[in-house]
């Protein structure tokens, strides 16, 4: 159908070549949404971690615990060296096209977080609450994919695979494949919590890779993590759920209660019940190494000259230890401490949603964090 036209745009003729494309709407114009995996090769710097997958939910609630201390030493001292990971692994991706996207036109590669899938950019379609419909509204094409070890993806070694490094060469990879099979002008860099760190890790080793940056659920603050780890009480996956998670390695771990998600990612009451319920279904696991090597994405990214936008809601525990709002070191508010990591930055804007926790997407605030983001885009490039 897609072919029917004598005049093809080139995104159109590019998206063909991705896989079969569905076509779809949103209130102001037709979109088509294709799904493939990609496979991606990688020699990417990683660390040696001093560590082997947890044989009891008390070994890892120990390792937690330790996560847990006001200025936890553990990931210093079970990093024992710098190490190599050469592989291939299959990314999980969806892309989205307007049909009248440009070849010049504006492209969103969006990085989901912890505890996540790329469903929490695509949550809830053709509700207020989907991320992705909204980049679609504006004329956006957006790129989600599945983390390593998330979804669909390959679920490698937990301890010494699934890292930072691993993953921010990954998405390096991404970036590459889609130039070569997609005409677009600029391309964006959207991040949530873990992903917004890999962001900034991408920022510090490539510097402008992205034309601008929005990280949300994020800060330079580290003082609301040992809360978020207590909170989050992880358990072993393949125990919590062994239908879903039975082949996993014990070193994939995800929570067990639904009050573990809310004290993590919810800020009573700018929530929707109902949408609370529906996060739970889509939670996904977390490895021991990326919680492990997740701190050392916090780099400075000296050379960054784009624009970067940090979104976070005001009582995200994780990101500002429950008030944003609140002046910190001779900044403003938490989330202006982030500027001192790009210093080059050619533009640094915040924006404090109320009532919102660290999962701003299922947040009643949603479509105006949206609308924050997409104008700032549009201000920016
Ligand atoms: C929303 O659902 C429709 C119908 O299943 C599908 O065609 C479309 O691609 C989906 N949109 C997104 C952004 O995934
Ligand atoms: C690794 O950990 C074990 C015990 O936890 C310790 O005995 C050993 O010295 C550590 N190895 C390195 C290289 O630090
Ligand atoms: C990984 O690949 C690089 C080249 O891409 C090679 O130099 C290196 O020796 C390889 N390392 C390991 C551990 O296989
Ligand atoms: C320990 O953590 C507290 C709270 O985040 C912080 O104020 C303090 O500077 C930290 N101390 C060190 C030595 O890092
Ligand atoms: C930043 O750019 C300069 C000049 O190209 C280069 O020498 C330097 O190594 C870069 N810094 C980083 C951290 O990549
Ligand atoms: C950044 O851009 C926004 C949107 O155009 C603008 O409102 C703001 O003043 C700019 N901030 C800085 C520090 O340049």
């Amino acid at each position: 159908m897609l072919l029917s036209s004598s005049v093809i745009p080139l995104s159109v003729l590019s998206l063909v070549a991705f896989a079969t494309a569905v076509p779809s709407r949103t209130r102001s114009g037709a979109y088509s949404c294709s799904e493939f995996s990609v496979p991606i090769t990688v020699s990417a710097s990683t660390v040696k971690l001093n560590l082997t997958a947890p044989q009891s939910q008390i070994e890892l609630t120990g390792l937690v615990a330790d996560i847990s201390h006001l200025n936890a030493t553990i990931g210093n001292e079970v990093t024992v060296g710098p190490a190599t990971v050469n592989a291939t692994y299959d990314i999980w991706s969806q892309l989205c096209v307007p049909d009248d996207f440009a070849p010049d036109g504006i492209l969103e590669f969006a990085i989901h977080g912890a505890g996540f899938d790329h469903s929490y950019w695509n949550f809830k379609n053709g509700s207020q609450y989907n991320y992705a419909e909204a980049a679609l509204e504006t004329g956006h094409a957006i790129f989600l994919y599945d983390r390593l070890s998330t979804g669909k993806s390959s679920k490698p070694d937990g301890i010494q695979e699934a890292q930072l490094g691993t993953e921010t060469a990954i998405a390096t990879g991404l970036v590459d494949y889609l130039r070569t099979r997609l005409s677009f002008g600029k391309i964006v860099g959207l991040g949530h919590s873990y992903g917004s760190i890999q962001m900034l890790s991408l920022a510090a080793e490539h510097g402008n890779l992205f034309d601008a940056t929005v990280l949300t659920g994020f800060s330079a603050f580290t003082g609301g993590l040992p809360t978020t780890f207590a909170s989050f009480d992880l358990k072993i996956a393949s125990e919590v759920d062994p239908e879903k998670y039975g082949s996993l390695e014990s070193s994939y771990t995800i929570t067990e209660d639904a009050t573990n998600e809310q004290l993590v990612f919810f800020a009573y009451p700018g929530f929707d019940p109902e949408i609370f319920e529906e996060t739970i279904k889509i939670k996904s696991t977390i490895t021991i190494g990326q919680v492990l090597t997740m701190p050392n994405g916090f780099q400075l990214a000296q050379n960054y000259t784009n624009p970067v936008a940090v979104v976070t809601g005001e009582n995200d525990i994780g990101a500002c230890g429950g008030d944003c709002n609140t002046p910190v070191g001779g900044a403003p508010n938490v989330l202006a401490t982030a500027s001192g990591l790009f210093p080059a930055a050619s533009n640094f804007s915040v924006h404090i949603p109320e009532n919102t926790g660290h999962g701003l997407n299922m947040h009643l605030t949603a479509p105006e964090t949206y609308r924050f983001i997409q104008q700032w885009i549009k201000e920016v490039l």
